[in-house]
């Protein structure tokens, strides 16, 4: 199996080759939930670690990138966000504010006056790209898109191969014109942000489905994700025609992971998931609660958009807390959800290997 692995990532645009990574399963990068720790635990145990710095400043993703490099020095995958930026429409922010009221009431608060955007775009932060070409990390990857042409040449300079997550063949075929070494072909049983360019545009094809669509068209390798949680459906993928699983859900219970604890306890008893865009103002999957049963009422006001609405949800998930209410917690989470281990990760990394490897046999 490893060799088989490293063979199907051997091509002239995969740089995941030199990667060396000798098992195909990937931890996704999770924003608040990778920690170095996690990352590189995952890359000890053979896998390809992440650290997913999608909501961090310069300082931070810098900070992460070399606490991951002291702990392991092995490859690993850093991504960000690019989702296309517009300005917070007045009347829009004003209107949601205004529905989510009495939600804040239950907890006795006004809504917030202000809404801004809780992070920046990768794009819009400079000293992003300056953290990668100074830490040069083995792989960064993107979410919701791709930076700008000027951004991606001084990667392709820098000799820093960069991935995409897609969710359809448009986006895929995009990918590979723009340069990109491999793409993640995100399906819809994933946990958290689907990965879509444009954000009202939704294909829905399922991990499997996906995967299908994008085989006979692709030269780059592809990493399949969406609902994965074990080493039979890593090798159902590879069989498929993948290069490699990446399994973000699977490790949120994780010791070493920065999930809550009420993201712990609610991930134990979960059975369903759901995407909802009312929660950030981008379509996500995550444990059912009042955001998706409350708040994403059939006459709902149109929310505020990305990430202005993630302001807001974060600020009623915090006051919720206070007083003891932690359903309000953003909880996101893919349709595997009922089957997690609850594991440390080395010894999940132990079981992803042995299914896999039994399976491949
Ligand atoms: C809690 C959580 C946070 C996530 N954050 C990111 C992120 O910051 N960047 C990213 O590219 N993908 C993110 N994703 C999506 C994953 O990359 C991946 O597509 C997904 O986890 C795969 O589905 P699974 O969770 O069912 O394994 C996140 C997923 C979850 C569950």
């Amino acid at each position: 199996m490893p060799a088989d692995v490293t063979w199907r990532l051997n091509n002239e645009h995969a740089t995941p080759t030199q990667l060396g990574i000798r098992y195909p399963i990937f931890l996704a990068p999770m924003a608040g939930i990778t920690t170095p720790e996690l990352a590189s635990l995952v890359c000890e145990a053979g896998g390809l670690g992440a650290l997913g710095l999608g909501a961090s400043d310069a300082c931070h993703a810098e900070a992460a990138i070399n606490a991951t490099q002291r702990l392991t020095s092995k490859p690993f995958q850093v991504n960000f966000f690019c989702h296309r930026v517009a300005p917070l429409d007045p009347q829009k922010g004003q209107a949601w504010r205004e529905y989510l009221a009495p939600f804040f009431a239950r907890f006795q608060q006004p809504t917030p006056t202000t809404l801004s955007a809780p992070y920046r775009a990768f794009d819009e932060d400079p000293a992003l790209l300056e953290v990668i070409l100074a830490t040069r990390p083995a792989v960064v990857s993107f979410h919701f898109g791709l930076p700008s042409t000027a951004t991606l040449r001084a990667l392709r300079q820098a000799k820093i191969p960069y991935w995409v997550s897609v969710t359809r063949l448009s986006e895929a075929r995009y990918a590979e014109e723009q340069g990109c070494s491999a793409v993640i072909a995100q399906g819809i049983e994933a946990g958290g942000h689907r990965a879509t360019f444009d954000p009202l545009c939704e294909a829905g094809l399922g991990t499997t489905e996906l995967l299908g669509h994008l085989i006979p068209h692709l030269k780059i390798p592809i990493i399949s994700a969406g609902g994965i949680v074990n080493g039979q459906q890593i090798e159902a993928c590879l069989t498929q025609g993948a290069s490699a699983a990446q399994l973000g859900t699977a490790f949120i219970p994780c010791r070493e992971s920065a999930a809550s604890e009420a993201v712990r306890q609610r991930l134990r008893v979960a059975k369903e998931t759901q995407i909802t865009d009312v929660i950030s103002g981008r379509p996500a999957r995550g444990i059912v609660g009042p955001w998706q049963q409350d708040v994403d009422h059939p006459r709902r006001p149109e929310h505020a958009g990305y990430p202005y609405s993630y302001a807001l949800a974060k600020q009623l998930a915090k006051l919720a807390s206070q007083y003891g209410n932690v359903e309000y917690e953003v909880c996101w989470a893919g349709s595997g959800v009922a089957h997690l281990r609850h594991l440390d990760a080395g010894p999940l990394m132990t079981q992803l290997i042995a299914e896999l490897t039994a399976s491949a046999n």
